[in-house]
């Protein structure tokens, strides 16, 4: 746990971007079978949002950036197995990209992934994965990197959901490249400003929650993982943000992105939803749309929708 716990310290803390922290292949592998899981479980969810959106990605090249042991390769992998031509495992630790590759290996004999330093890995033209890696970059370092990105098809970036990140991930990610012509893809309904920045909506930032699988309960390791370093496995908050340089589709008009869950008060539901408009905390009575109810209630399918709003209540959706 020792291990875990400064590795979990450095990334909580934001330290971690200081210098190249992986003490060789023993540790990776403990990071592989523990966080990258959970980092997995949030990738699922993303990838089952996008293909649930029906967005194919825009390339046939793949650039994990910041790769770590490469997981969010392998799962894009797994939702797109022939999609892509090449692929670059890129990380400024040699030690993480070579296990990086190593493991891609195993899991797709056959495939062929290149072991990338962040100077050599050319962005141009791919789509770019990035995963828990914001906190680890500084104000310059984003700036720097974001160039490197800027010609890039497509980035699907997915971080821990702390305010801090995900409103960084908005403010400095999203929000310059979309006005360098970019096109939002997902969480976003729309290409406008963010609502959620606006001083009025301070208290809130952009996240969702992934699902965990049922056996981890079960598992005596994961439940002295939690108990060790008090993650609370019950619950996996994520933010993320999938954008494209170009896009065949424009977004249409009316749909809203649930933000977080529903909460559940007496009766009825109050919901946190972004659009086009602006960012809504609205009440849904079980009594003027059951289904719907249910079906937000259930959390299980896409969180998007086109409701009819009236007084500050859901009353039905269009
Ligand atoms: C917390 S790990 C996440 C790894 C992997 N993306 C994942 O989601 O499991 C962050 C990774 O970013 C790498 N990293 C940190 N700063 C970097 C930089 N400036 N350029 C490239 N890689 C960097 C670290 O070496 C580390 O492997």
């Amino acid at each position: 746990m020792k291990t875990l716990t400064r590795l979990r310290e450095g990334f909580l803390t934001g330290t971690a971007g200081a210098s190249d922290y992986w003490k060789g292949e023993g540790e990776l592998s403990l990071y592989e079978r523990t966080f990258a899981q959970r980092i997995a479980w949030k990738w699922d969810a993303v990838l089952n949002e996008l293909a649930l959106r029906l967005w194919a990605p825009p390339s046939r090249r793949l650039v994990d950036w910041g790769c770590g042991t490469g997981i969010a390769t392998r799962r894009t992998l797994e939702q797109w197995p022939d999609q892509f031509e090449t692929l670059a495992l890129s990380d400024r630790s040699p030690q993480a990209r070579a296990f990086a590759v190593g493991r891609l290996r195993e899991a797709h004999p056959g495939r062929i992934a290149r072991a990338l330093a962040p100077e050599e890995t050319d962005c141009a033209g791919a789509v770019v994965l990035l995963s828990h890696v914001l906190t680890e970059l500084s104000a310059d370092q984003l700036r720097r990197a974001l160039s490197q990105w800027r010609n890039a098809a497509a980035l699907i970036w997915v971080e821990s959901a702390t305010r801090e990140n995900a409103r960084r991930l908005v403010s400095d990610v999203r929000e310059p490249l979309l006005a360098a012509g970019w096109k939002a893809v997902a969480p976003c309904t729309h290409c406008g400003a963010c609502p959620l920045l606006r001083t009025e909506h301070e208290r809130h930032w952009c996240h969702h929650f992934a699902r965990v699988p049922s056996d981890v309960h079960q598992d005596s390791a994961w439940r002295e993982l939690s108990k060790k370093l008090n993650v609370d496995l019950r619950v996996l908050p994520y933010s993320f943000v999938v954008l494209e340089r170009e896009s065949a589709r424009e977004p249409e008009d009316g749909w809203s992105r649930v933000i977080g869950t529903p909460r559940e008060l007496k009766g009825h539901l109050k919901v946190l939803a972004c659009d086009a408009g602006g960012v809504g905390d609205w009440v849904l009575q079980k009594r003027d749309a059951p289904e719907l109810y249910k079906e937000l209630r259930k959390g299980e399918s896409l969180p998007l929708h086109r409701w009819r709003v009236e007084g500050g209540r859901i009353t039905g959706e269009v």
